[in-house]
């Protein structure tokens, strides 16, 4: 079997699969840079520690951004440190890469993930769309002529797709994802407590105390950050009932996409969803109770599939494995 790469090449987090291993970089997708020598001192978690911390000199950033390239530059740097990693002493192999792409990305978008594959040593990109990967991944079968619909909800956007016979037939994509969940949480902290706290304190609330619908035993966490008026440090405790009330400007973003979806969506399809559900993919998606929110305000019922995170790599694995089967699902480049 020729030697070939796929990447889910998240807003928040990459991750790499060969034709050989299953997972071989999982990582947040962050790069450390030193400003003056223009060098990458530091990617993935370690480079994600530095988040917010940085000293003048260093920047840590996300260099990609609601699904897209935001810095090609630094995107390369990434890609490079991950590629040299793998590849080793194959490194004047050229690969095949089976890479995902948002499902609205513009053509301009897409032409910086083929370009960047290509920089970086990579012999051709194949574009699979980001909701068909997760739905194999999440174990559907995409070549059926049955309605499935796949909710991902990432890091930067959530992506909502009804899939048949190999491609999409609705979709809608918004910029709303755990990242925005992330902002709203630090926004009302600020705001009802006056506390500034920071993006990654943020983040540990929503996963450890988090929820989209209240709970009947509250959980509660102690946050630290600065006062906003003495700017002194402060603590206090945070319940799950801050965050649903944080949090749900941007859930009730989500829940009209995912009604607008249906909404365009042919009878027939959308009568195959009645009976299957709707499965949520992507690592926000793990937030408490948001399947059961769902099934409540549509009405269709709506499952966890059972690794979210993990999908869309998943989906892009077997599309490594099984290249021919899935090429007319893929974009590419013709020279
Ligand atoms: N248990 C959890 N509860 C709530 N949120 C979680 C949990 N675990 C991870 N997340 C969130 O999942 C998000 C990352 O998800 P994922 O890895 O699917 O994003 P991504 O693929 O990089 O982004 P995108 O698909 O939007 O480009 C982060 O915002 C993280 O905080
Ligand atoms: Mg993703």
């Amino acid at each position: 079997m020729p030697y070939r790469i796929g990447i889910d090449l998240g807003s928040l987090n990459i991750r790499i699969c060969t034709s050989k291993k299953a997972l071989v970089v999982d990582e947040p997708s962050v790069v450390a840079i030193d400003v003056s020598k223009q060098k990458v001192v530091a990617v993935g978690k370690e480079a994600k520690s530095m988040l917010g911390r940085t000293p003048e000199g260093l920047m840590a950033a996300h260099p990609l951004c609601d699904g897209v390239i935001a810095s090609f530059k630094t995107t390369k740097q990434m890609l490079q440190i991950y590629f040299a990693q793998i590849l080793g002493r194959l490194r004047l192999l050229k690969p095949d890469v089976v890479v995902n792409i948002p499902v609205g990305a513009t053509s301009t978008e897409k032409k910086a993930v083929i370009d960047v594959i290509e920089a970086v040593g990579g012999k051709k990109a194949y574009l699979f769309k980001s909701p068909l990967a997760a739905a194999l991944g999440a174990g559907i079968d995409i070549s059926s002529s049955s309605g499935n619909m796949v909710i991902d909800v990432g890091g930067g956007k959530t992506e909502i797709a009804v899939i048949s016979l190999g491609d999409i037939v609705s979709f809608s994509s918004v910029r709303y994802g755990g990242k925005k969940f992330d902002e709203a949480i630090a926004d009302y902290v600020r705001k009802k407590h006056s506390l500034v706290i920071g993006e990654q304190t943020a983040e540990q609330v929503k996963i450890e105390i988090g929820s989209a619908m209240p709970l009947k035993k509250e959980l509660k966490m102690e946050v630290s950050g600065s006062n906003t008026v003495s700017g002194l440090p402060e603590s206090l405790i945070l319940e799950t009932q801050d965050v649903v009330n944080a949090i749900k400007p941007v859930i009730n973003e989500i829940i009209l996409s995912v009604k607008q979806v249906l909404q365009r969506t042919p009878p027939e399809l959308s009568s195959d969803i009645m009976d299957r559900g709707m499965v949520i993919v992507g690592g926000a998606g793990n937030l408490r109770n948001f399947d059961e929110l769902l099934t409540k305000v549509t009405g269709v019922p709506c499952q966890m599939a059972e690794n979210p995170d993990g999908c869309t790599i998943a989906g892009i694995k077997l599309a490594v494995d099984h290249f021919d089967d899935f090429s007319s699902s893929f974009i590419w480049r013709s020279k």
